[in-house]
Parts: structure tokens; C-alpha cells; sequence
């Protein structure tokens, strides 16, 4: 797969090309009893022409997946595990735990009357809402319903526990967060609420009633926190507007008709360190391939087809999840000439952009089409 890289040569000016002598060998060992180092034998590694992602291009598919994790239920409480999680483990990524890049995620199951205890850390976290009935999550005494393709906030420092009513059935929902990223700031808090549960202060799903209608803002509304207002963004919500804003564009060639989750007071993303979206691929759509930075973690909401990341072709259905790490080339084509294909989205492109990191390209040869593995 052509990624450029091969073009990028280290023995030209510019780049560290010193040959190993004995005397220098000699200066290495010295320097290294000191804990220090000559730069110029490390400095093509630390500083490559382009980003090197470590994550592998991966697809988890949920009919591989489901059975495991609703054997879980029988294999261990909420109570004992914390959280009931089948993390998603990223070969490239097993010493951090991620999925794809810094972004770790996980598929939680809970059985009617089950809940989880409250909690809160410094990591953000989500939820995207895959089967069942009857589940719940309290976020600072905001309770929400929660369905199938519902996407759920739990922001950093928010206190928060999920359930499911007894008269509800076995749930699943993906969780998302960033884990890795904030460890690898060093700056990861977590705390057990003292009473292992949180009262519910507010009418049940009053943030997304309050927050959640397009165009409008509550009168006298105040909101200063660095996340979305909007813990709950619903399905039948987010497919109607995508539906309607596909009548009124032809999309984007890379992601076809794509909308950004946002917070509605800043209009910026939902969370400071996570961004999320939901995109159609209408019909027999096939987008041509780009590449950004940034790490991106999908899961299929509706309909099939197939994802070509870093030049191999990745089948998806309803439920499957895959990831895109930075810098690799992609492009996704719906299969279905009848029936339209959403994917779920998040990914880390508000650090990237906060940072000045974010870098995008497209595809130039080929009709925009990577040649495959
Ligand atoms: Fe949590
Ligand atoms: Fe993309």
C-alpha cells in the first residue's frame, strides 16, 4: 500500500547519517552512564517524515463478539467487576489498553435490575446504546432513557452509574473514552461516590429537553463547563436530521453526508477531549479515500458495506466496530442499492485541533480509490 513513505530517504542533508566509529561507540557508553544521549542516533526515529501510527487497521465484529459478552453476566457482578466491560484491544495498542490510538473502548452489558456504582474520573467518557431495553445512566443527578443508537455523554469529573429497569431486558452499549490519552498525561483521577449512588435531582431526561432542540436555546439558559450541556443525543433526532440535510447537499466525497455532534452553546465538540459524529452513505454510495490525523473508532448504526483502510477491504454490518488510526488512507462504500448506511463515529480530533495537529489529504491516484492488499 503506497503511503508516500518510502519516498522519505534518511540518507540525505537534513537527516542524522553519522557512522558508528569506535571512539564515537565509546562516547555513546559514557554518555549513557550519565543518562543522556547523542541526539543524532535516535533523532530519524523520534522525529519520522510523517506520523507512524502504532494501531492497526481492525475490525471487532459484533456476531464474533455478542455471545462472549453476555457470558460475562453470568460470569461476574456488576458489583465485583465495577464496570462489567469487554474492552476492545488494539494489537498495535495492548500496553495501553486502547482501541486505536489514545481511545479506549469497550462493550458493557447489564441485566434488568442490575446498576453499576457511581463513579467519576478525570478520563471523558460516552456510551452508544447497541440492544436492549429498559437502560439508564445518571449523570450528576441528570437521569436519561436510553435506546438503541442513543449516544451518551458522561464528561470528565462527572459523577455517573448506568442500570437497566427491572422490567427492561439485557442491554449492551459500546463505552468510549480517553483513557490512554489522559494516563498518558499523568493527570487520571478516579473516585467511588460515597454512597455508591447518586440521587436523581432533575426530571428524567430534562438536559435533552432543555438542550436538545435544534435551533433553539433555553431563555436565561447559563452554561460555563468546558462540555456539551446535551448529555443525550437520540437516534430518531440525529437519522432525521441527517435525512433531511441529504436532501440538501451532495455530502462530502471522502464521508458522504456527515454531522458533527456538537455542544449547542459553543457549537464546538461534545467533549474537550473527544469529538463525535454520525454520517449517511446513501444508497450504493462509495466515497474516495483520504487520510487525516487523529484516531477514529467506528460503529456501524445501520445498514452494511465495507471500509478499504490502509489499502485492505474491512466488511462491516450492524453493530461491528472498527477503528482508523492516524494518517492511514480510508474510504467506505454502502453495499446496499436500496437502503441507506450510517456509521457512529468518535475520535480525538478536538485534541488534535486545540493542538494545531490536525492534517488531512486526499487520495490523489487511481480515481481516489486505494489499491487494495
Ligand atoms: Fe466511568
Ligand atoms: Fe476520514
Amino acid at each position: 500500500m503506497s503511503s508516500g513513505r518510502e519516498n522519505y530517504r534518511e540518507d540525505v542533508v537534513g537527516r542524522a547519517n553519522v557512522e558508528d566509529t569506535p571512539e564515537l561507540l565509546a562516547y555513546y557508553d559514557e554518555l549513557e552512564a550519565l543518562e543522556a544521549g547523542a541526539l543524532w542516533t535516535v533523532a530519524n526515529k523520534i522525529e519520522p517524515w510523517e506520523p507512524q501510527s502504532s494501531s492497526v487497521p481492525m475490525i471487532w465484529r459484533y456476531r464474533d463478539l455478542r455471545e462472549h459478552v453476555l457470558r460475562s453476566v453470568k460470569l461476574v457482578t456488576p458489583e465485583k467487576a465495577g464496570r462489567r466491560v469487554i474492552y476492545l484491544n488494539n494489537p498495535g495498542r495492548r500496553d495501553v489498553a486502547a482501541a486505536v490510538g489514545w481511545l479506549y473502548s469497550g462493550l458493557q452489558v447489564m441485566h434488568p435490575g442490575e446498576a453499576a456504582s457511581a463513579h467519576r474520573h478525570s478520563a471523558s467518557a460516552l456510551r452508544f446504546i447497541m440492544e436492549g431495553a429498559g437502560a439508564y445512566t445518571i449523570v450528576d443527578g441528570h437521569k436519561m432513557t436510553l435506546n438503541a443508537n442513543d449516544f451518551v455523554l458522561t464528561p470528565n469529573g462527572t459523577w455517573h452509574e448506568h442500570g437497566v429497569e427491572a422490567s427492561g431486558s439485557p442491554c449492551i452499549w459500546q463505552d468510549g473514552l480517553d483513557i490512554p490519552l489522559v494516563n498518558t498525561l499523568e493527570a487520571n483521577f478516579y473516585e467511588v461516590h460515597p454512597d455508591l449512588s447518586q440521587a436523581v435531582g432533575h426530571p428524567v431526561d430534562d438536559m435533552t429537553k432543555t438542550w436538545g432542540n435544534p435551533g433553539l436555546t433555553p431563555g436565561g439558559g447559563a452554561w460555563d463547563k468546558g462540555y456539551s450541556p446535551l448529555y443525550k443525543y437520540e437516534w430518531t433526532r440525529t437519522y432525521e436530521a441527517l435525512s433531511r440535510y441529504a436532501e440538501a447537499t451532495d455530502g462530502s466525497p471522502h464521508d458522504g453526508v456527515l454531522m458533527e455532534y456538537i455542544n449547542p452553546v459553543t457549537s464546538g465538540p461534545v467533549m474537550q477531549t473527544i469529538g463525535a459524529s454520525m454520517q449517511m452513505l446513501r444508497p450504493g454510495e462509495k466515497t474516495t479515500a483520504h487520510r487525516h490525523t487523529g484516531s477514529y473508532l467506528y460503529q456501524v448504526a445501520k445498514g452494511k458495506g465495507y471500509s478499504v483502510i490502509g489499502g485492505k477491504r474491512f466488511d462491516w454490518q450492524e453493530r461491528d466496530i472498527f477503528c482508523v488510526p492516524s494518517w492511514a488512507w480510508h474510504e467506505h462504500a454502502n453495499l446496499s442499492d436500496g437502503d441507506d448506511a450510517c456509521l457512529f463515529c468518535f475520535n480525538d480530533l478536538p485534541v488534535m485541533r486545540a493542538l494545531g495537529l490536525y492534517r488531512e489529504e486526499a487520495f490523489a491516484d487511481n480515481g481516489g480509490h486505494q489499491p487494495q492488499d
